[in-house]
């Protein structure tokens, strides 16, 4: 009888919360919260959380706001890892058909990357394997895009992206590259590899107490854009990486995995201005047209 009133009051806390949501509230801010408040209430009471845990979890969520700056988001760091962010990249990509899938963009996307022609070296004075990537950007009928635009970011063969490193002068192992008339691009770079996550915050002391291993299979990062065509945020993975089953942030599809096939061939790695042996890799990108709803639900965000 007792836990049957304990109940009681317990439920009447949540809904309590919900009718404290004023009516004039934006209906999607709404929805969200009612949710949100749902949901979180529901785990309180699902695990039975001590004050003590529930302490240290606003000690965890306080260390992990202080831990972000400028170079740092270790929240999206968190989202990763738990999941989050694919879920949310699953939830708005359903029934995206013929496009290429998506996957995190992750902490380490830098606005105002430097633009380079086709063919150049987008890791110019960083040692590692040569490699070259080459494949167009297309329609989802098929056109070739012409000048639609690839910003390109990927570690360096250590496993740290420049952001990390500190005296890289400026931004390294990023680039912006844009397709020819053929929709067509190709660019030099060196292999990536898999890297560990920063470890050194409170997502890294979570993992470990979940007796989760921190590491990402290799992959270089793409975002492709056209005017009148969604953009796709995603990776190329190397196939043959020993994290492609256990990628931290559970970011592998395997429609994203490619061949970086090894060749030792002198001639073929000096008429792409490479040193042998050298890897390359080819994709084609597929875009869909923004349909019109969705691009002034994206302009609105925008301004
Ligand atoms: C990345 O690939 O750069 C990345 C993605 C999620 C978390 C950490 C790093
Ligand atoms: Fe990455």
């Amino acid at each position: 009888m007792e836990a049957q009133v304990q109940n009681e009051l317990e439920t009447r806390l949540t809904e309590a919360v919900i009718a404290r949501l004023s009516d004039d509230a934006d209906p999607r801010f709404r929805r969200i919260m009612q949710s949100l408040v749902r949901h979180v209430h529901g785990f309180v009471r699902d695990v039975e959380l001590t004050e003590e845990e529930w302490f240290e979890a606003i000690k965890f969520l306080t260390a992990t706001g202080q831990k972000c700056d400028d170079k740092r988001q270790e929240f999206i760091l968190l989202s990763d890892v738990l999941g989050v962010s694919m879920l949310v990249d699953a939830v708005n990509h359903r029934g995206s058909g013929a496009t290429t899938e998506t996957t995190v963009l992750g902490p380490f996307f830098v606005h105002g990357a430097k633009e380079i022609e086709n063919g150049d070296d987008m890791s110019a004075g960083w040692e590692g394997e040569p490699t070259y990537v080459s494949g167009r950007v297309l329609s989802t009928e098929g056109k070739p895009l012409s000048g639609a635009l690839l910003d390109l970011w990927q570690s360096n063969s250590e496993g740290s992206y420049d952001v990390q490193l500190a005296d890289t002068g400026g931004k390294q192992l990023r680039a912006k590259l844009r397709t020819d008339a053929e929709g067509r691009f190709r660019f030099r770079t060196i292999l990536p590899t898999s890297y560990p996550v920063p470890t050194d915050g409170p997502v890294g002391l979570v993992l470990n107490r979940m007796g989760r291993h921190p590491m990402r299979p290799a992959h270089l990062h793409f975002m492709v854009s056209a005017p009148g065509y969604d953009t796709v945020v995603t990776h190329l993975f190397v196939k043959g990486d020993p994290y492609l089953d256990s990628d931290v942030v559970f970011g592998v599809k395997d429609s994203l995995i490619v061949d970086f096939k090894r060749n030792d061939s002198q001639a073929e790695a000096q008429k792409l201005g490479l040193k042998a042996p050298f890897y390359s890799a080819s994709y084609d990108f597929v875009l869909r047209r923004a349909d019109k709803a969705r691009q002034a639900h994206a302009a609105s965000d925008v301004l």
